[in-house]
């Protein structure tokens, strides 16, 4: 399973690829207004740091427009993933976008069919929000399951993202379900090291070491 880190925080993106396990970013509007900073500035310091699939958001919403804006952001670096809304203009862009080789992650997906369609255009990336369906009492780990089945039914190679990720076990149940990507808060990616009994544990062994004779 890959790990993107999903933020604009340029700090917070060094601390994940500090790590070594991370593979890629997604931004979204709301992440990079969090900055304060020009949106062309974050990714141009984001595609020095990682080298790996880099999400940037069109905020057109008409087919014209998110071609505008996404061949602009794709010139940025050769790393960049134009995230287009799921709606039918975004549907109508990705397929244009496809035909010109210029990679995609379809972002606010909340069901299988906006899924298959997502597929059927050759979206690189899906992007099922997971924690946003869990809000409105929906279980978000289903809409990843089914789009795994309908995915494997029909050989599509769109990769399943699994976005609003809130806790490790949204990781978990993604990676059972067979997700290909997580994108996660660093928080998130941080708390998956995490455990009382790893702890106590090397507590203990150091502990018990300053006896071992030198
Ligand atoms: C996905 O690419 C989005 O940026 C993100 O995962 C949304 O998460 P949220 O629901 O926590 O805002």
């Amino acid at each position: 399973m890959k790990f993107f880190v999903d933020t604009a925080d340029i700090k917070e993106i060094q601390e994940a690829s500090d790590l070594g396990v991370l593979d890629g970013v997604t931004t979204n509007p709301s992440l990079v207004a969090k900055t304060g900073r020009r949106f062309r500035d974050v990714l141009e310091d984001i595609v020095k740091i990682v080298n790996g699939p880099i999400s940037a958001e069109v905020t057109a919403v008409d087919k014209d427009g998110i071609l505008k804006e996404g061949r602009e952001l794709a010139k940025v670096h050769k790393n960049i993933v134009v995230k287009v809304p799921l709606i039918e203009e975004g549907i109508k862009a990705t397929k244009i976008f496809t035909a010109e080789g210029i990679k995609t992650n379809v972002t606010l997906c909340f069901s299988p069919t906006q899924a298959l369609l997502a597929a059927k255009v050759g979206a690189t990336y899906i992007s099922p929000f997971v924690g946003r369906l869990d809000d409105v009492s929906h279980e978000g780990m289903a809409l990843i399951r089914q789009i795994r089945e309908i995915y494997d039914n029909y050989g599509f190679e769109t990769q399943i993202l699994a976005a609003s990720i809130r806790h490790p076990l949204h990781v978990l149940d993604s990676a059972l379900a067979g997700a290909d990507v997580a994108t996660c808060p660093l928080k998130v990616i941080k708390q998956l090291a995490k455990h009382p009994l790893t702890d106590s544990g090397l507590a203990q062994f150091l502990e018990d070491a300053k006896k071992t004779p030198k």
